[in-house]
């Protein structure tokens, strides 16, 4: 019986949520294991759009259980938000959604603590979410964090909480920052919010293993993408988890024995959000076409993203970090639209060709992309279900990625809906989901 992952091969925003959405019949849990509410999955079903930040999108389909692994931030209030708005909808999370009791607590003055080096004059600002990510992953490294099972503990969360915040309170004193530390209320607050957690949160390591032992089958779920890892990504501009494929041993505590399979997730061009290099930036009418025909807006924070050009280089480097058994490409319809569709094959630095993606954000600011273009379709391949149905040119494009990338290319999604989706035949991507 074999566990995936599915995770981003990009800069985040690649459609795993639709993804994991689809994949998900033929697993028993989906797990979460990196990133906090900074994420968002926008799932539509039928009329129907939600948007998860931090459940797993597995709970959507009745009789599959849910995990936030230990690898996830979680901030209260807005995970009890989001099983509100589940409920409302008529998803009942209880029984059936596991919060790891190693997972760190979020508190607002994570985010407090963002304005030290976002928006402050002489420090580079990476253009975050400003949900307190980065910070609540500081203090978990420096062996300072509050832990969920901390915050069932009511005694020992008063102390930790108490000594936390007086440090933030330091903080906000030395930086001049605006946002108030919260105190008692904060505490108060959180007391409440572990009662109504209390239920969920467990060992879900344990959990995990014995299920898998047990022969059930697990979807890992990633957050973000492989350029955003805080390892392998374009750091400094990164998140402050591993959104690559080591963070879904880490963030859950299932050793990769266990884990068969790994799919990355890309569109067919790309986009990003936040600050940062992007070699493949299409500046002007082009980035903008693509930008309106794809509706690249954050589904968090509503920003607009920026729009490029498909990257092989790039791709090559996250299939190296990553394993990629399989990829699945998103939005190829959006390129329905343009008669000429360059994709960067090579990485040029100095005028001479490179092989390795450079560390540096400057050097990686400085690379010019090497394009070679290739005819668009011009027709509409929005929902299209059969890999023969494709216009000959959009398989053509798709082959060319394939050769590129050097990973096969196992599914295309055409259009938002579940059943918008092409599996090609005989690939090695379906037969990990038989399992
Ligand atoms: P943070 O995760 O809020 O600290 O933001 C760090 C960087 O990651 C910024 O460039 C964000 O725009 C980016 N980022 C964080 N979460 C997502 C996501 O879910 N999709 C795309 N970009 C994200």
């Amino acid at each position: 019986m074999s566990n995936l992952i599915v995770l981003g091969a990009q800069w985040g925003d690649e459609g795993k949520g639709k993804v994991v959405d689809l994949f998900c019949r033929h697993f028993d849990i989906v797990a979460r294991y990196q990133g906090g509410h900074n994420a968002g999955h926008t799932v539509r079903i039928g009329s129907r759009k939600v948007i998860l930040k931090l459940v797993p999108t597995g709970i959507l389909r009745p009789g599959k259980q849910a995990v936030i692994g230990n690898g996830v931030v979680i901030y209260p209030p807005a995970l009890l938000e989001e099983i509100e708005t589940l409920e409302a909808v008529g998803v009942k999370p209880a029984g059936r959604l596991f919060i790891s009791n190693r997972a760190h607590v979020l508190f607002p003055f994570h985010r407090m603590a963002e304005g030290v080096s976002e928006g402050r004059p002489g420090r580079v600002a990476i253009g975050t979410t400003s949900r307190g990510i980065g910070p609540c992953y500081e203090d978990k490294a420096a062996r300072r964090g509050i832990r969920m099972a901390d915050l069932l503990d009511a005694e020992r969360f008063s102390e930790l909480y108490q000594r936390l915040a007086e440090d933030k309170a330091t903080l906000r004193e030395a930086f001049r920052l605006s946002e108030p530390v919260g105190g008692e209320k904060t505490l108060r607050e959180y007391a409440a919010y572990a009662e109504r957690l209390r239920p969920m949160v467990t060992d879900t390591a344990m959990l995990l293993n014995r299920a898998i032992a047990r022969g059930k089958r697990v979807l890992f779920e990633g957050a973000q993408g492989t350029m955003l890892d805080i390892d392998h990504g374009s750091y400094p501009f990164v998140t402050s988890s591993n959104a690559s494929v080591g963070g879904a041993s880490t963030g859950t505590g299932v050793p990769p024995r266990r884990i068969d399979g790994v799919v990355g997730v890309s569109k067919a061009y790309v986009t990003r959000v936040g600050g940062g290099p992007f070699p493949t930036e299409a500046a002007g009418e082009d980035g903008e076409r693509l930008r309106t025909h794809g509706v690249e807006f954050g589904a968090v924070t509503g920003r607009p993203r920026r729009c490029g050009w498909f990257d092989a280089p790039l791709l090559r480097y996250a299939a190296a970090i990553n394993g990629f058994d399989s990829l699945v490409i998103t939005k190829s319809d959006v390129l329905d639209h343009f008669e000429r569709i360059p994709v960067c094959v090579g990485y040029k630095l100095d005028g001479r060709l490179i092989e390795e993606l450079p560390a540096t954000p400057r050097a990686l600011s400085a690379v010019e992309a090497v394009y070679e273009t290739l005819p668009g379709w011009r027709t509409s391949t929005c929902g299209i279900t059969a890999y023969r149905a494709l216009p000959a040119r959009a398989k053509d494009y798709l082959r060319f990625l394939e050769q590129q990338a050097g990973v096969e290319i196992g599914a295309i999604s055409t259009g938002p809906e579940r059943k918008q989706t092409i599996l090609v035949r005989g690939s090695k991507l379906e037969k990990l989901l038989r399992g």
